[in-house]
């Protein structure tokens, strides 16, 4: 071995070790927020209790990095059947014998202990499961999804507010039109470049989209309250089958955390009740509604191939790129991300993360509804774990893209793919628009 290949080996552990370092700074943070019964208790029947989530964690990065990567003997082997997810549902955790918190803030502790000498101590080259640090890689994206997870638990906790953050940057920058084509034709989706994506963004292949048009920014709430207040939930033309039946039986009205005020529409957010912000994202609507308020406006939801090349497309040359700015890592200037700010950023706030082709807040805000279902890429191979994506293949879930601001940027890319239930709206979800384009709109 060279000693420049040593030095790019010492970056990587080093950026690696800072990745941990930074999940679970967050995790913890998510964690330390609340009292002992807070961290205990269901705060909704979908969610774990946070304490279950700050273990699973854990018990994750002690199953692949103490015990797969570094050959090491267990932590604890006495507790894998309680943070397998597989074996309780959310639901019935609570009536687990659970670590108390701080069994799981020592369990946590031990394992990273751990794990900080098998990094130390592993080439991260060779064997697929580490070279370029992926298991570690993988590792840090869990955390960060089970952060993101406990954030979205902590919207469901009724309390005081317990986490503050500054406010999103303001609107600098009002998208110059409402809409763009995207040019038909072929484009490059999915990745096989990229070392720390995960194996259902694998491998990149060529496929086709016809022209179509898509909105330059989600919906904003403002436009979703107009369906709401035209009497769209109550006009089944609106709503597919399975998405009537299900405002049936759920009584939805509004995003959830909205409610009627004295003086309009105002919404509760992680304990803070304020009026609705018109010009922001909305969040917390399921793909139902989603679908719904697109079926309203004249228009529809992207596929996920649609939504990716929107993101990623860059004509000059055909290339896709790894974000929608370009192919460098997500700063502060780009997306609203990694729980900066506790809500989404209002329409215009971000033109430095604008795509090739002027499409705006693909990345972060909210997590945006595509009408596509789970589905592995031609040649996917499940990688390293059946668990991660392939049990899931063709289930009762649709696609959302682009994470949300509780996504971190370590745990997302314009090549993630995350997938959920139609009717889960507990999540930061939204939407963003989309439309054929007729042939004499093609140019
Ligand atoms: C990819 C977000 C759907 O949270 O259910 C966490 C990620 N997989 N632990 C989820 C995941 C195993 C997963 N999502
Ligand atoms: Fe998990």
């Amino acid at each position: 071995m060279t000693s420049t290949d040593n030095r790019s080996t010492d970056r990587l552990r080093d950026h690696v070790a800072e990745q941990l370092r930074r999940s679970r700074e967050r995790s913890t943070a998510l964690a330390d927020a609340v009292d002992e019964h807070d961290l205990t208790r269901q705060h909704s029947p979908l969610m774990s209790p946070l304490v279950w989530d700050y273990a699973h964690i854990g018990n994750q990065e002690e199953l692949w990095l103490v015990r797969d990567v570094g050959g090491r003997e267990p932590v604890r082997d006495d507790i894998d059947n309680i943070y397998d997810a597989f074996q309780h549902s959310r639901a019935s955790r609570p009536g687990l014998p659970l670590l108390t918190p701080a069994e799981a803030r020592g369990y946590v502790r031990e394992v990273r202990d751990k794990v900080l000498d098998v990094l130390d101590t592993t080439p991260l080259e060779g064997d697929r499961l580490v070279a370029d640090g992926f298991a570690f890689g993988m590792i840090v994206q869990h955390e960060q999804q089970h952060a993101e997870t406990m954030l979205a638990t902590h919207q469901l906790r009724v309390g005081a507010p317990v986490l503050h953050a500054p406010a999103p940057p303001p609107a600098t920058a009002p998208p110059r039109a409402k809409e763009v084509l995207v040019p038909g034709g072929e484009f490059t989706m999915g990745t096989s470049a990229e070392p720390w994506a995960l194996d259902n963004e694998r491998p990149a292949f060529r496929t086709h989209v016809d022209a179509f048009f898509i909105e330059t920014a989600p919906v904003t709430n403002g436009e979703y309250l107009a369906f709401v207040d035209a009497g769209g939930y109550d006009d089944p033309r609106w709503w597919t089958d399975e998405g009537w039946a299900h405002r049936q039986a759920a009584r939805l009205v509004a995003p959830q955390f909205w409610e009627r005020g004295p003086e309009g529409w105002q919404r509760t957010r992680f304990g803070v009740v304020e009026p609705v912000a018109l010009d922001e994202p909305v969040v917390h609507v399921c793909f139902h509604e989603a679908k719904a308020y697109a079926a309203w406006a004249g228009k529809r939801l992207p596929t996920e191939a649609e939504w990716e090349k929107a993101a990623r497309h860059d004509p000059d040359g055909d290339r896709s790129r790894r974000y929608p700015w370009g192919d460098n890592d997500p700063g502060p200037e780009h997306a609203n991300l990694g729980q900066r700010h506790l809500r989404p950023a209002p329409v215009g706030a971000y033109p430095a993360g604008e795509s090739a082709l002027g499409v705006a807040q693909l990345l972060g805000d909210v997590w945006e509804w595509c009408d596509s279902d789970f589905v592995p890429y031609p040649g996917f191979a499940s990688f390293p774990y059946k668990e991660y994506s392939e049990v899931f293949f063709r289930g009762d879930y649709k696609m959302l893209r682009g994470g949300s601001f509780g996504t971190d940027a370590s745990a997302v890319r314009a090549t993630f793919r995350n997938w959920d239930h139609p009717v889960r709206r507990q999540i930061f979800s939204g939407l963003r628009l989309a439309r054929d384009a007729a042939p004499h709109e093609t140019r």
